[in-house]
């Protein structure tokens, strides 16, 4: 299992601590979520921050844009050093040429889906992307509660992408634990990202080994 931590449950007075723990577990990337404060109702990093934080990261950075026009933070992302480029399916209009965008920046493409948000959207682009990424809580907060039809989405998901031989892999983000994680992996699940449960448990490296072995 590919193991992200989303570094929005670390401590934002030290974050560079939460960077360097990161680091030095068996996590394969570090999860960066960047709201705007209209496509949800949160505000997190800009890029500033970010750059600081790829600065000391050693994992590759997976940063997902909870932004409307996240076309347009291309640039800045790619300036960030981003491995993986995460964008909302429902942010764009244009959602394939948002993706060839992506790509031609040299970033790896990921596609967010909102939990309200059905398979069918993104039929036509799964063969385009490498990383297509389940909500499984309504984005903006860190720490709510795992929606579970999440489990039957991931295993739909599973068959449309062996149906359509896309290579993408399957991410789901939030309310990922040691539970939900379990009935993720069984559905198919290729990538977990979690937050609360990796930053708030009392030993943080064992967290994540216990997702990194589901
Ligand atoms: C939510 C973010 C998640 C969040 C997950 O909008 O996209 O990455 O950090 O947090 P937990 O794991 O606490 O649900
Ligand atoms: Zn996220």
């Amino acid at each position: 299992m590919l193991i992200a931590p989303s570094l929005l449950a670390a401590d934002f007075g030290n974050l560079q601590s939460a960077v360097r723990f990161v680091n030095t577990s068996e996590a394969d990337y570090l999860h960066i979520d960047l709201m705007d404060g209209v496509f949800v109702p949160n505000i997190t990093f800009g890029f500033p921050a970010i750059k600081a934080v790829s600065a000391a990261a050693t994992k590759p950075l997976d940063v997902h844009l909870m932004t409307v026009d996240p076309v347009k933070f291309i640039p800045q992302v790619r300036d960030c050093g981003a491995t993986i480029m995460t964008i909302h399916v429902e942010a764009c209009t244009h959602i394939h040429r948002a993706m060839q965008s992506i790509r031609q920046a040299g970033m790896k493409v990921g596609v967010a889906l909102n939990p309200g948000t059905p398979l069918c959207m993104i039929e036509e682009i799964v063969t385009e992307a490498d990383l297509i990424m389940l909500m499984a809580v309504n984005p903006g907060f860190g720490g709510q509660s795992f929606i579970t039809s999440t489990i039957s989405k991931t295993e739909r998901l599973k068959k449309m992408l062996k149906e359509t031989g896309s290579k993408a892999i399957i991410g789901v983000d939030g309310g990922v634990n040691a539970h939900t994680g379990g009935l993720l992996a069984h559905a198919g699940a290729d990538m977990l990202i979690a937050g609360s449960y990796v930053f708030n448990a009392p030993d943080p490296l064992s967290a994540i080994h216990t997702l990194k072995t589901l």
